[in-house]
């Protein structure tokens, strides 16, 4: 039989039904954009248009580019602005900007590696180098893509684990949401808050292993059904491990049921060998358990709850400063959680 191979050579995606890369070209030289739009457009690139910044953010908003080519010369907002912007937000810090321009000083690069620019192209460009830079970023961000989808995959089974379970329904996003502000009550920087965040949705995803039976029994449990539930912040940890993302928030998610003085588990740490962010997970999954309707019993109010933990705190199971804390930041209205303020549920 005749081979139909040939049929899908070349650079057609839409044959393997892969969308076509998008690119915003930014120039308010509408000749370099059609230049670029004919270049870019022959190799199977979606080419979006954008004549100067201000449309330029717009567009970014609205077609979401893979990959953004910025004139820095352009009236109103210039292209190291619309960079700074773009590099600021969330959403589109990873997307790729090469700049395009015709100033080729030391101090013009710098202003754009300051802007964030991941590559610079001299003009006039030659068409070819400019092929080759396009197609390696390219694969960077098809990399970047599967790293986030492993992440969200991750983020998304342990909400769904969460959902599922009358009990615990959105204790995870509860505890990611209290500690962040924990975490920024202590004046802990926002990149610490964000890994805490993550932690939460995640610390208790290696429940996912333990006994429906086990987990919901009213009552007590015997040394092996206790035991069992034990292990899940080892497995959560094992789960989590091989992505590198979440590396950082592997100590939190194993640590998060140690105790200050000593008598948790999986590892016995005690006092401050236990890792901070694990240490002020532990007192907001306590709080959450006891402010939420669980198996054995109905839920208290948060104040009777803090109660609650203060009294056990002579145990020595908590860090006092961070349970002062949190009790001043539970005062403050600090822990009340509004409609909304976990709606995004996946943290970036
Ligand atoms: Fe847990
Ligand atoms: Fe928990």
């Amino acid at each position: 039989m005749e081979s139909v191979a040939h049929k899908y050579k070349g650079d057609d995606r839409a044959h393997a039904g892969v969308p076509a890369t998008k690119i915003l070209v930014v120039d308010d030289n509408l000749q370099n954009v059609e230049l670029l739009e004919g270049l870019l457009a022959s190799r199977g690139y979606e080419v979006i248009k954008a004549f100067n910044g201000r449309e330029a953010l717009k567009k970014v908003e609205e077609v979401a580019p893979d990959i953004i080519l910025l004139d820095v010369l352009m009236p109103h907002i210039d292209g190291y602005e619309v960079c700074r912007r773009l590099k600021a937000r969330d959403e589109t810090k990873l997307v790729p900007v090469i700049m395009i321009t015709a100033l080729n000083s030391v101090e013009d690069k710098v202003r754009g590696i300051e802007a964030g620019a991941d590559d610079f192209i001299t003009k006039p460009f030659q068409k070819p180098e400019l092929l080759a830079r396009v197609k390696s970023f390219e694969r960077m961000k098809g990399l970047l893509d599967e790293l986030e989808n492993a992440q969200n995959v991750l983020f998304s089974l342990a909400l769904a684990l969460d959902y599922n379970d009358p009990y615990t329904h959105g204790h995870s996003q509860r505890v990611a949401e209290l500690s962040k502000r924990l975490a920024a009550h202590i004046g802990l920087p926002p990149h610490e808050q964000e890994i805490i965040k993550k932690a939460g949705i995640l610390h208790d995803i290696g429940k996912i292993a333990t006994d429906k039976g086990v987990l919901h029994k009213p009552g007590a449990l015997d040394g092996l059904e206790y035991r069992h539930v034990r292990d899940h912040p080892v497995v959560g940890e094992k789960i989590c491990r091989p992505l590198k993302f979440a590396k950082p928030l592997l100590p939190i998610i194993r640590g998060h049921h140690e105790k200050y003085n000593g008598t948790g588990y999986p590892d016995g740490l005690a006092g401050k060998d236990i890792p901070l962010g694990a240490r002020i997970m532990a007192i907001v999954d306590v709080y959450d358990a006891l402010t939420s309707v669980r198996p054995y019993r109905s839920d208290i109010p948060p104040e009777v709850a803090i109660e609650v933990m203060k009294a056990e705190a002579v145990k020595g199971y908590w860090d006092m400063e961070l349970l002062d804390a949190f009790t001043e930041l539970l005062k403050s209205g600090g822990c009340e959680i509004k409609e909304g303020d976990m709606e995004e549920g996946i943290p970036d």
